[in-house]
């Protein structure tokens, strides 16, 4: 990772935990992944050389740059959802400052309707870092763009287990699937089918 890279996450890492404990309205908070969440999801996306990588919920970029940094060093690349204008302005001048924005490809609107219109299997893997209660509806569009063996993660398993429950439950319970949690940052729920 170059230092120009190490200073922003840092900036933004600083930059969100100030925000997120000033202001009170949920839409103003960045909400971002932890340090080592980002670490983590760098070795998973190397490891498994996932280089068709999406991300629902963008925030102001910071996940993004983990999983930019990852595809990167495997010829890959990331597109990431968002819904909210002035998160992706914040995202798109962070991009524009990582010298990331050549693997990025942001995408404005509801992730429920990109999921929609998305071919089937064109991810290798799928951060999902969004509404948890839009989650179980997604969950048909998901699989079905997520190739075989691909690899769909999902954040807050720990720290919001009672809202991701369901959605836990209706995965794990699907014989295909292998899953597991992982105490990782606010806890990272893995799941992958192979058969
Ligand atoms: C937890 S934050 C994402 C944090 C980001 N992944 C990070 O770690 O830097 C969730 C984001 O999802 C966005 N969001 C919520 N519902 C959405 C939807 N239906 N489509 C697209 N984005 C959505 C919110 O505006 C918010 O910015």
């Amino acid at each position: 990772m170059t230092e120009t890279l190490q200073k922003l996450l840092t900036e933004l890492e600083h930059f969100g935990q100030q925000n997120d404990a000033a202001v009170s309205e949920r839409p103003r908070k960045m909400l971002n992944i932890t340090h080592d969440t980002g670490e983590f999801l760098s070795v998973l996306i190397q490891a498994t050389n996932a280089q068709r990588v999406l991300e629902i919920g963008t925030s102001n970029g910071y996940s993004t740059l983990w999983l930019a940094q990852a595809v990167q060093r495997i010829g890959g690349r990331v597109t990431t959802v968002e819904l909210s204008e002035f998160k992706l302005e914040m995202a798109a001048k962070n991009f524009a400052r990582s010298g990331l924005s050549e693997v990025i490809t942001q995408h404005r609107g509801e992730a429920g309707g990109l999921l929609e219109s998305l071919d089937d299997a064109c991810f290798d893997l799928l951060f999902l870092d969004s509404k948890r209660s839009d989650y179980v509806q997604w969950w048909p569009s998901m699989q079905r763009v997520l190739r075989k063996c691909g690899l769909l993660v999902v954040d807050n398993a720990t720290s919001h287990a009672d809202e991701m429950a369901d959605f836990m439950a209706l995965v794990s319970a699907d014989p295909d699937f292998t899953t597991c949690t992982v105490p990782v940052g606010n806890g990272e729920f893995l799941a992958t089918r192979c058969g």
